[in-house]
């Protein structure tokens, strides 16, 4: 097997390759139903060095992509054809990723997977990697009874000017240099904004900027049909911080609604205690469970007092 780097034309054949290894790891009989709508552009745009295939006799067998957040590398998705499994090609990709980030200065390297899963557990754990927090994926329905409640103050990244948008992304960088050294969501954002795949949803405390959430929405973004889903969020750490998150989930909830989606989907690590419970005790429910595994074995940014939404699968 041959693994090279996937050219933006080979994105649909992705894409489908993509959909049947998940469709049977979650035992879906048809492929197309599982995440419909669920795209993979923002990868091929957002870090195309790090869209990598894996080919058989000239045919794409396995994908893997990986997201630079700054000093954390994330691997995934990633997946194999059903008919290859067990055959060595995820452990082949696995490195390809791990090899990618070390040529790209980053050693810290998470993913998310199934706990539930010896077989994925056990395969990371092979290459370095170390179950930590469970990944809650937390669900909040859109529905009528929000149009009575007034949405929060908050900006749109889309909608600043230039300038405006140098600054946020200042903002941004040190809000999350602040969590954890090195690691911002910078790209993600200007994705997001060049693709016009959601929202970067920004919020302050009458002085300055506090908080951001990057929302997924619509054709070409990383979601399904008709869900919103938060993919990074972060707010400054501050006395303030528990507040600023619940009217950053607020925003979020607010921009789904106006986009017509029936539910916001976030990933929220449960190290995270603070905003785990808080999100528990609004009005979230968790939808599905992984398990964050760290290379190597130490916390990143999933301390017990931090305020960060950062989805890895
Ligand atoms: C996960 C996936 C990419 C793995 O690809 P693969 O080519 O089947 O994996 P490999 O053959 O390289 O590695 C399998 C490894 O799992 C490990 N493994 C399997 N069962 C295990 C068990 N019970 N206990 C411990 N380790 C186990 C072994 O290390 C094994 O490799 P080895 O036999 O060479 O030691 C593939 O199954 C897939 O596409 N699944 C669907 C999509 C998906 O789940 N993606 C990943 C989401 S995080």
């Amino acid at each position: 097997m041959q693994i090279r780097r996937l050219e933006s034309s080979e994105r649909a054949v992705a894409e489908s390759v993509f959909r049947s290894g998940f469709a049977r790891q979650l035992r879906y009989e048809d492929p197309e139903k599982f995440s419909p709508g669920y795209s993979l552009l923002g990868r091929f745009v957002g870090e195309p060095e790090g869209c990598f295939g894996g080919f058989i006799d000239g045919q794409l067998v396995a994908v893997a992509f990986c997201s630079s957040f700054g000093s954390i590398g994330v691997f995934g998705p990633a997946a194999v054809k059903p008919d290859l499994w067990g055959g060595g090609i995820g452990q082949r990709l696995l490195q390809t990723a791990i090899d990618y980030f070390h040529s790209q200065g980053i050693a810290k390297i998470g993913l998310t997977t199934f706990p539930d899963s010896p077989k994925h557990v056990g395969m990371y754990h092979k290459l370095g990697f170390y179950p930590r927090n469970l990944i809650a994926m937390m669900v909040k329905q859109i529905d009528k009874e929000m149009e009575s409640k007034n949405p929060p103050p908050f900006r749109k990244f889309s909608e600043l000017t230039s300038d405006e948008m140098e600054g946020a992304f200042k903002s941004f960088t040190m809000i999350t240099d602040t969590i954890y050294e090195g690691m911002h969501f910078c790209r993600q954002v200007g994705v997001v904004g060049g693709l016009g795949i959601g929202e970067t949803l920004m919020i302050d405390d009458g002085t300055s900027l506090v908080g951001f959430a990057l929302c997924h929405f619509g054709d070409g973004a990383e979601t399904e049909t008709g869900v919103c889903q938060v993919k990074q969020a972060a707010v400054l750490p501050s006395p303030k911080a528990s507040n600023h998150f619940a009217v950053l989930l607020e925003a979020c909830s607010a921009y789904a609604k106006e986009k017509g989606a029936t539910k916001l989907l976030f990933g929220l690590n449960a190290g995270r205690r603070a905003a785990f419970d808080q999100t528990l005790s609004s009005n979230c429910r968790i939808d599905s469970l992984g398990v964050a595994m760290h290379r190597p074995d130490e916390p990143f940014a999933d301390r017990r007092d931090v305020y960060v939404i950062d989805d890895w699968r």
